[in-house]
C-alpha cells in the first residue's frame, strides 16, 4: 500500500454505547453498533468534518435493539450478541467477526486494518481459501466474483465485454461463500467505490471508496436466505408488482408510429403469441421532450392505449431523466423558473448531449424535484399508459469528456435541508432518486393501483421502486450465457424482479439464438424482449414460422408458471429471496453447486438448465443432492451427479425437485383473461420416499389491498411412500378468494393405474380419473376448505 495510506492506529479512549462501542484514535473516529444479533454496522470516521452517508440506500426499518454483552478480555474489546462476537484489539485497532462457535466470519487484515488516504477511505480485509464471493450487483464476469477487481460507478457502455466494468448498477454488497456458510458485507457509501476481491492472490479484499466515511455493515448469516432477509431488511424489499408485469413484453426501438404499435399488437393476438405489454421506446415523444407525444406520429395515444388495452395489452413509456432545453417547452422552464437543475460550480445549469439535443438534469436529491417529477406522469398516465421505463439514468451524457460520459463530479446537487452535495457523492444514487421520484408519483397519481417501474440505472435498495433490466446486451450466446451469472448475483443483491434484453439489444439475432433466449426467457424474473433500431427485429414470428412455434411454446410455459412465479415474487416480497437463484442457495454444502453459473433455480423446485450453445442438442446438467423429475419426460434422475440429458431444439432441460406440488395456470394470452380462474397442482412424486412442503400465494394481482393483508396463503404438503402419495392442501389463509371453484390436480406420467384414491376420506373410482392417452390421473378439489388425497398403488 502507498505510502500516505494511514491504517487506523491505536485507541486512546473507549467508551461503550448501549449496543456497542466508540473507539477514539484521533483525528479518527470508529463507532461499531449491534443493530439485530446478527447486523453490525461499522463506521470509521476519518475527519470530524466529514458528513454522515446519504441515506437513500436504506429502508425505513427500525431495528429492535438486540441484546448486547460487552467486555474486556485479555486487553481486547468483546462485543456480543447471541449470533456474533466481535473482537477488537486495540493497538492497532484491528476487528474479527466470529460466529457463535468462535469460527471466524469475517476479520481486518492485520498489517493493513482499515484507513484512509487522502480523501479516501480503505478496509482490507482477510480473504480465506476457499471462499467465493458472489453479489455486487449487475456485473459481467463469472457467478464467483473472487479475483477480480470491481468498480460501483453507474456508466452506461456499449458493447459489455467480458472485461467491461462497472456497468449501469452500482451496488456495493457482496456475500462470502465457504463450506456451506454464508456472510454478507455491505458498504454504505455512494462515492465510487472499490471492490478489489483478491485480485493478485494476495490473500485480501480490498473495499474503498472515494470520498464519505467508512460505513459497512457485517451481515453474519450464515445462510443465504438469512443474509438476504437482513439485507433487505436494511435496504428494503421489492413491493407486489402488478400481475400483468410478470407476464411477456414486447419492446424495441424503433416502433416508429402509433399505427405500427397497433399493428405488432394485433399481430401478437393474431398469431396466438402470449403477451401483456408493448413498450414505447424514445420515438412516441415530441423531440425527445420528456412527457409529450409526437403529434404526427403518435396522434391519439389515448385511444392507442385503450384499444391495446382492449386486446388485454399494457403499455409502458420510456421516460429519460434529461429535459430539452427548450425555452418554448413549459415543463423545462418550470424547472429552471424553480431552480430544480443540477448545477454547475458557477450556478448554471448544467447542460449536456443525451437524445433531444442538449439537456438539463434535474436534481433527483431535492424532495421538491421528484415531487414535480412524479407529478408530471400524469401527462402519460392520463392518456392510458400503464407503467413507466426509466433509462439513461446513470445519468448519460454523449459529449461528456471523460469515458464515463456522466455529469461532472463537482456538479451540485443540494439536500432538502439545502446543504450542497457535489456529484461525485449522488452519482451513483441518481438512478434510485429518478425511481423513488417516479415510484411515488404513480403511487400518488394512481393510489388504488401497483405502480410498475422498470430501470436501467440503480443502487443499493432500487428493489423498492423499480425492476432491473441489464441494459445494452447483444445479440450473442455468450451473452445468453452471461445472463445467468449477471441475474443471480443482482438477485443475491437484493434485486430479485431482473431480466435481460431477450434476444440481444445489439447485432442480429440468429434464429437458433431466438429460439433458446426465448426459451431461457421463460423463466428470467422479467421477461422481455427488446431490440435495437440498427439492428433486425426480434417479434418471434420475423424469423420464420419454426422459430415461431418454439417461441409460442416458450411462451405458453410462462404463462403457465405463473401461479408458481407468482408465489416467488411473494417470497421476494415478504423475505427478500431471490426469485431466481444459484444452484448453491439450495445446496450450500455442495462445492459443485457453488461454482455452477449454466443453470439455477426458479424458486426451490424448478431447475432450470438452457442451452448456451449453437448446435447443442444435448448437455450436461449438474443436480444437487435429491431425486429430479424432468418436467417434460418424467424422467427421474438422483442428483450429486452430472447427468447428460437430451436438448432438442423444441425444449428447455427442466427439472422439478421430486416430491413437488407445481402449481400452473392454463395457455392463456394475456394475464387479463380469466386463466387464474384454473390453476392446476401437478405431482411429480418420483420414484423413493419424500416429503416436501410449499406455498401458494394468491392475491387480486393488482391492487394494494394486499399491503392490508387481502390475500390467500394456502401450505401444500406432499408425502411420498413406497406405495402410496398424499397430497395435503391447506385451508386457505387470509380473507382472498380468487374466483374459482376447483383445483385439479394432476399426477402426470402415471406408469400404472392406481389401486385406490381417496379424497378427504372417500374412495373415488380411478377409472373416472385416468385419461390413459395421456397418462395422467386427474382429481377436482374444491377450492374452499382444506383436502387431503390419498393416491396408493
Ligand atoms: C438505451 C437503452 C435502450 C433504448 C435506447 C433508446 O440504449 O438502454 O434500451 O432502446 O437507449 O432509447
Amino acid at each position: 500500500m502507498d505510502p500516505a495510506y494511514r491504517a487506523l492506529g491505536r485507541a486512546q479512549s473507549v467508551r461503550w454505547t448501549s449496543t456497542g462501542v466508540v473507539l477514539e484514535a484521533p483525528p479518527a473516529r470508529l463507532e461499531i453498533r449491534c443493530l439485530a444479533p446478527d447486523l453490525i454496522r461499522v463506521e470509521l470516521i476519518p475527519r470530524p468534518d466529514l458528513p454522515e452517508p446519504l441515506p437513500f440506500s436504506r429502508s425505513e426499518t427500525e431495528f429492535p435493539p438486540p441484546a448486547v454483552t460487552q467486555e474486556e478480555q485479555d486487553g481486547r474489546l468483546i462485543l456480543a450478541t447471541e449470533a456474533v462476537r466481535v473482537e477488537i484489539e486495540t493497538d492497532p485497532i484491528r476487528l474479527t467477526f466470529r460466529d457463535g462457535e468462535g469460527r471466524v466470519i469475517d476479520r481486518d487484515d492485520p498489517e493493513l486494518g482499515m484507513g484512509w488516504r487522502y480523501e479516501t477511505v480503505h478496509t482490507f480485509r482477510q480473504a480465506q481459501p476457499g471462499e467465493r464471493v458472489y453479489g455486487l450487483g449487475e456485473k459481467t464476469g463469472h457467478l464467483d466474483k473472487r479475483g477480480r477487481r470491481w468498480t460501483m460507478w453507474a456508466r452506461d457502455v456499449l458493447p459489455h465485454l467480458p472485461t467491461t466494468d462497472p456497468l449501469y448498477q452500482a451496488i456495493p454488497f457482496y456475500l462470502v461463500w465457504k463450506e456451506g456458510r454464508v456472510h454478507g458485507f455491505f458498504l454504505e457509501n455512494t462515492f465510487r467505490s472499490h471492490f478489489d476481491m483478491d485480485s493478485d492472490g494476495s490473500g485480501r479484499y480490498h473495499i474503498w471508496a472515494e470520498g464519505g466515511r467508512l460505513v459497512y455493515y457485517l451481515l453474519a448469516g450464515p445462510t443465504f436466505p438469512q443474509v438476504l432477509e437482513r439485507y433487505t431488511q436494511l435496504t428494503g424489499r421489492m413491493p407486489l408488482p402488478p400481475r400483468w408485469s410478470l407476464g411477456y413484453h414486447q419492446s424495441r426501438w424503433g416502433y416508429l408510429t402509433q399505427q405500427e404499435v397497433a399493428e405488432v399488437a394485433r399481430t401478437f393476438r393474431e398469431r396466438r403469441l402470449p403477451c401483456d405489454v408493448i413498450h414505447l421506446d424514445i420515438d412516441y415523444m415530441d423531440g425527445f421532450r420528456v412527457f409529450t407525444w409526437h403529434p404526427d406520429r403518435f396522434p391519439d395515444p389515448e385511444a392507442l392505449c385503450a384499444r391495446l388495452k382492449e386486446q388485454g395489452f399494457r403499455v409502458v413509456t420510456i421516460v429519460d431523466p434529461g429535459v430539452k432545453k427548450d425555452p418554448s417547452y413549459a415543463f423545462f422552464q418550470e424547472g429552471l423558473e424553480a431552480g430544480l437543475y443540477v448545477e454547475a460550480p458557477s450556478g448554471e445549469p448544467v447542460t449536456g448531449q443525451v437524445w433531444p439535443g442538449e439537456v438539463h438534469f434535474p436534481d433527483f436529491l431535492q424532495e421538491r424535484t421528484r415531487r414535480w417529477w412524479g407529478d408530471a406522469h400524469r401527462a402519460l398516465l392520463d392518456r392510458g399508459v400503464a407503467g413507466i421505463w426509466n433509462d439513461m439514468n446513470e445519468p448519460v451524457i454523449f459529449d461528456a469528456r471523460d469515458e464515463d460520459r456522466t455529469l461532472p463530479e463537482t456538479a451540485v446537487h443540494r439536500t432538502d435541508q439545502g446543504e450542497v452535495r457535489q456529484h461525485r457523492e449522488v452519482h451513483n444514487l441518481y438512478g434510485l432518486l429518478m425511481g423513488k421520484a417516479t415510484y411515488e408519483g404513480l403511487r400518488r397519481l394512481r393510489p388504488e393501483e401497483r405502480p410498475f417501474l422498470l430501470t436501467r440505472s440503480g443502487f443499493a435498495g432500487i428493489q423498492r421502486y423499480a425492476a432491473v433490466w441489464t441494459g445494452d446486451n447483444s445479440s450473442w450466446w455468450e451473452h445468453l450465457a452471461m445472463s445467468i451469472p449477471m441475474l443471480l448475483n443482482l438477485g443475491l443483491s437484493g434485486v430479485a424482479f431482473v431480466g435481460p434484453d431477450i434476444g440481444g439489444f445489439s447485432e442480429d439475432a440468429t434464429p437458433e439464438l431466438m429460439v433458446r433466449w426465448m426459451q431461457l426467457g421463460a423463466f428470467y424474473p422479467f421477461c422481455r424482449n427488446h431490440s435495437a433500431k440498427t439492428f433486425r427485429r426480434q417479434e418471434p414470428w420475423t424469423f420464420g414460422p419454426e422459430v415461431e412455434a418454439l417461441a409460442r411454446e416458450a411462451l405458453e410455459l410462462r404463462y403457465q408458471l405463473l401461479p408458481y412465479l407468482y408465489t416467488r415474487f411473494w417470497e421476494a416480497h415478504t423475505r427478500g429471496w431471490p426469485i431466481m437463484r444459484p444452484l448453491v442457495w439450495h445446496a450450500p454444502d455442495d462445492p459443485v453447486a457453488a461454482r455452477t453459473e449454466d443453470a439455477f433455480f426458479v424458486g426451490a423446485d424448478l431447475l432450470v438448465a438452457p442451452v448456451l450453445q449453437p448446435g447443442a442438442r444435448e448437455r450436461l446438467v449438474y443436480l444437487p443432492q435429491g431425486e429430479w423429475v424432468d418436467f417434460w419426460t418424467g424422467t427421474c434422475y438422483e442428483g450429486g451427479a452430472h447427468q447428460v440429458v437430451e436438448a432438442p431444439l423444441e425444449r428447455i432441460p427442466l427439472f422439478v425437485r421430486a416430491g413437488a406440488a407445481l402449481p400452473l395456470g392454463p395457455v392463456i394470452q394475456h394475464t387479463g383473461e380469466a386463466g387464474w380462474a384454473r390453476l392446476i397442482l401437478r405431482l411429480f412424486p418420483g420414484t423413493r420416499p419424500s416429503r416436501w412442503q410449499g406455498t401458494l400465494y394468491e392475491d387480486d394481482g393488482a391492487s394494494l389491498a394486499y399491503e392490508q393483508g387481502v390475500s390467500s396463503r394456502r401450505s401444500l404438503q406432499v408425502t411420498v411412500e413406497t406405495d402410496r402419495l398424499l397430497l395435503e392442501v391447506g385451508e386457505p389463509q387470509g380473507p382472498y378468494r380468487p374466483d374459482r371453484e376447483v383445483i385439479q390436480v394432476e399426477l402426470p406420467f402415471l406408469a400404472e393405474p392406481p389401486r385406490q384414491v381417496r379424497l378427504d376420506g372417500r374412495a373415488v373410482p380411478t377409472a373416472t380419473l385416468v385419461d390413459r392417452e395421456r397418462n395422467l390421473l386427474r382429481v377436482a378439489l374444491s377450492q374452499e376448505g382444506a383436502h387431503r388425497l390419498e393416491i396408493a398403488w
